[in-house]
């Protein structure tokens, strides 16, 4: 079952093993071993360390003798460690492998130990230890204000998933990103669709705050409007409405959240409770999607684990599941006039209306798109698109 996973960053040098991207399930199994009472593991000596295979080594030692939790960058301690040691160095991931028998001076030497000392004893996770993380190819930075990103949404838009269902990406000019963290998705989004204005909206002041670092250090203010707003309250409707709502919202239960190891709750818990049973923002995204959508709109939401509960819910909305590569398939799409007309007939629940198959008329009249109806295979990406590759996360 597919949540709160993590993409992380190809984190290795070139020729050594491939780094898998994990986008799994915070691993709440081992909570109970790196809750708050956790006796933090004192870091062993390293003195003898001189190179960076040396100290790559002791690093998974450590992780797996301290139990760490992965999930959040990488799906293996050793593509955790390797990101993490390259990015305290300053050294580019994507470095010769021959950087790996490079001696190092004394003070590399103390700063991975610093590093690593927060990573094992105090268990921040990597991406915060170094204030960056990658999604899509791009860096962006992060800490403790925002999530880190790992979306699904990067391989449907990287794999042109997301565009056989939008329509020509040159096509596409008004877009949302609801709940945008760091603003990674807007934008990605933006950088898809380069004729599109995103609008990126987040609840948290802080989050913004490192949305509006990302979006500058892309270029892309011009494009990319930051709003300060619940869901969509703040945000006023465009006049011919948005051709895409996307949304990577907080979807974990609040149980979920409760039992989260201790490097998911350095993550702001805004990010990723979504209510009892994880459909509170869902709901409300929804509700007030259908007046905000372009009459050939879409909506399209990462749920994790809740594709059953979205089913049993809103299965009415002809909820069209994308296939990931890892199988988890937890994106879906739903069609403006489908939610058009469940409004219309139940309001506010959005219930008890199940459109009928086929091409349907819009509010304006125009024939919907020409979408796939619920329960049909959308073609999946080519080969050499799948640039992510993804494992569970697990402890190390
Ligand atoms: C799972 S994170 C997604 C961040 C980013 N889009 C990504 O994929 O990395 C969810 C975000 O939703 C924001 N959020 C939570 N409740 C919200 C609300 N009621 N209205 C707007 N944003 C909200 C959180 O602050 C957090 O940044």
């Amino acid at each position: 079952m597919a949540t709160r996973s993590s993409p992380s960053r190809r984190a290795s040098p070139r020729g050594a093993t491939a780094v898998k991207r994990t986008r799994t399930r915070p691993p709440t199994g081992s909570a109970a071993a790196s809750g708050p009472g956790a006796p933090a593991a004192p870091l062993a000596p390293t003195g003898q360390l001189a190179t960076l295979r040396a100290w790559l080594a002791f690093a998974e030692r450590a992780y797996a003798d301290a139990g760490l939790a992965l999930g959040q960058v990488a799906s293996t301690a050793h593509d955790e460690a390797l990101f993490l040691l390259l990015r305290l160095l300053g050294w580019p991931l994507d470095s010769d492998a021959s950087v790996l028998d490079q001696r190092l001076d004394p003070a590399q030497r103390i700063t991975l130990r610093q590093g690593l000392e927060r990573r094992v004893r105090d268990r921040v996770p990597a991406a915060y230890v170094v204030g960056q993380a990658w999604l899509g190819g791009l860096r962006f930075h992060v800490d403790e204000r925002v999530i880190i990103p790992r979306s699904y949404f990067v391989e449907h838009l990287l794999s042109g998933q997301l565009e056989l269902l939008t329509g020509p990406a040159r096509s596409v000019r008004r877009v949302v990103d609801v709940c945008t963290g760091s603003g990674c998705l807007a934008i990605l989004l933006a950088r898809h669709f380069p004729r599109a204005t995103v609008d990126a909206i987040d609840l948290s002041p802080g989050a913004l705050e490192v949305a509006a670092l990302n979006v500058r250090a892309h270029g892309l203010d011009r494009r990319v409007r930051l709003h300060r707003s619940d869901v969509f309250a703040a945000v006023p409707a465009p006049a011919d409405g948005y051709d895409l709502i996307l949304s990577n919202p907080p979807y974990e239960p609040s149980a979920v959240c409760d039992r989260l190891p201790e490097e998911f709750r350095h993550e702001p818990r805004l990010a990723l409770d979504g209510g009892r049973d994880g459909l509170d923002i869902i709901r409300r995204l929804l509700r007030e999607a259908a007046p905000r959508l372009a009459p050939r709109g879409l909506v399209a939401l990462e749920v994790g684990g809740l594709r059953a509960a979205m089913e049993h819910e809103f299965g009415h909305l002809g909820l069209l599941w994308l296939p990931s590569e890892d199988g988890s398939d937890c994106v879906c799409v739903i069609r403006a006039d489908r939610l058009r007309a469940a409004a219309s007939a139940g309001a506010t629940a959005l219930k008890a209306v199940a459109a009928k198959p086929g091409r349907s008329q819009t509010s304006a009249g125009r024939p919907a798109p020409a979408l796939p109806e619920a329960g049909a295979k959308v073609p999946a990406p080519p080969a050499r698109a799948r640039l992510v590759k993804r494992g569970r996360s697990s402890t190390a």
